[in-house]
């Protein structure tokens, strides 16, 4: 697995937004991009609902901000009401997909064959899967977070046979820390799922630009904690990044602690100075 040089930071929308609402925050953010006031050390992502993905690709158009759909069905175009393909929200501006949200497993029995399936889909049809995976409040208390992680790792890559994706982005979502009943997570908490995640990812991806992401209740008072002692290369939000402002506020608040973060990690140069100096 190759770690990625730059910080993702990215929005669902979940089930909100008119056309009219998705449009100003379009607006927006292309304003704030044009200015010149989005931290260039950032990789934003937004996931509009699929029925503003195509409008809000056209108002995003050039601007860099990586555009996604919050779900596709895995099979081909065809008579499945009710549903999108992935080929349909590529299409519509999609170069991300996300899989395996806690909503869509929890609300909509969404399982690990289906996030199987969904996976092997995107990296056929060009999309980078964003693969949510993340325990239950039930799981965590019965000391299962680590098997659960690892197994819905391990399934959501299982049915991708010889064929690889260009990236991928998987994001730790603990259950029981998102939304507006969520119980926002210990910078602990998190190290240990980030660190479970990595290591399933490690055994399966050699050479895939791998990204993991931590999202569950980030808002402006814990985004810089959540990043600053952790091993993690994208924070994912919801509510706190609903409104164009929030996200910006958050993209500055990301890159100070991208930088204090840099700044306390030696560089190379400076780790084979140590060693030129003291080769034990
Ligand atoms: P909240 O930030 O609203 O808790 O949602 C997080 C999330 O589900 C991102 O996928």
């Amino acid at each position: 697995m190759t770690a990625p040089a730059s910080f993702w930071l990215g929005t669902s929308w979940k089930m909100t937004k008119t056309l009219g609402e998705a449009e100003a925050y379009a607006d927006d953010l292309r304003a704030a991009v044009e200015a010149g006031s989005v931290p260039p050390e950032l990789r934003l992502f937004v996931l509009p609902a699929a029925t503003s993905l195509a409008t809000v690709r056209d108002r995003l158009d050039g601007t860099g901000v990586a555009l996604g759909a919050q779900n596709a069905h895995p099979g081909p175009d065809g008579a499945v009401t009710g549903e999108v393909s992935m080929s349909m929200v590529r299409d519509a501006g999609a170069s991300l997909v996300e899989i395996g949200h806690a909503e869509r497993r929890t609300l909509l029995g969404e399982t690990d064959d289906m996030v199987a399936d969904k996976v092997a889909a995107a990296v056929s049809t060009g999309l980078t899967p964003l693969v949510c995976v993340g325990e239950t409040a039930a799981e965590r208390t019965h000391g299962e977070t680590s098997d659960v992680l690892a197994s819905q790792v391990r399934a959501a890559l299982s049915r991708l046979g010889g064929s690889r994706p260009s990236e991928l982005l998987v994001a730790y979502e603990p259950h029981w820390a998102i939304g507006s009943e969520g119980r926002p997570a210990r910078p602990a908490d998190v190290a240990e799922g980030l660190a479970v995640v990595r290591r399933a990812l490690d055994e399966d991806l050699a050479g895939t630009p791998t990204s993991v992401l931590y999202g569950g209740s980030v808002h402006a008072g814990n985004a810089a904690d959540l990043m600053t002692g952790l091993d993690v290369d994208g924070l994912f939000v919801g509510r706190a990044a609903w409104t164009a402002p929030g996200l910006l506020d958050l993209a500055h608040r990301c890159a100070d602690a991208l930088r204090q973060r840099r700044r306390r990690q030696p560089t190379p140069d400076l780790v084979s100075a140590i060693v030129r100096k003291d080769p034990r």
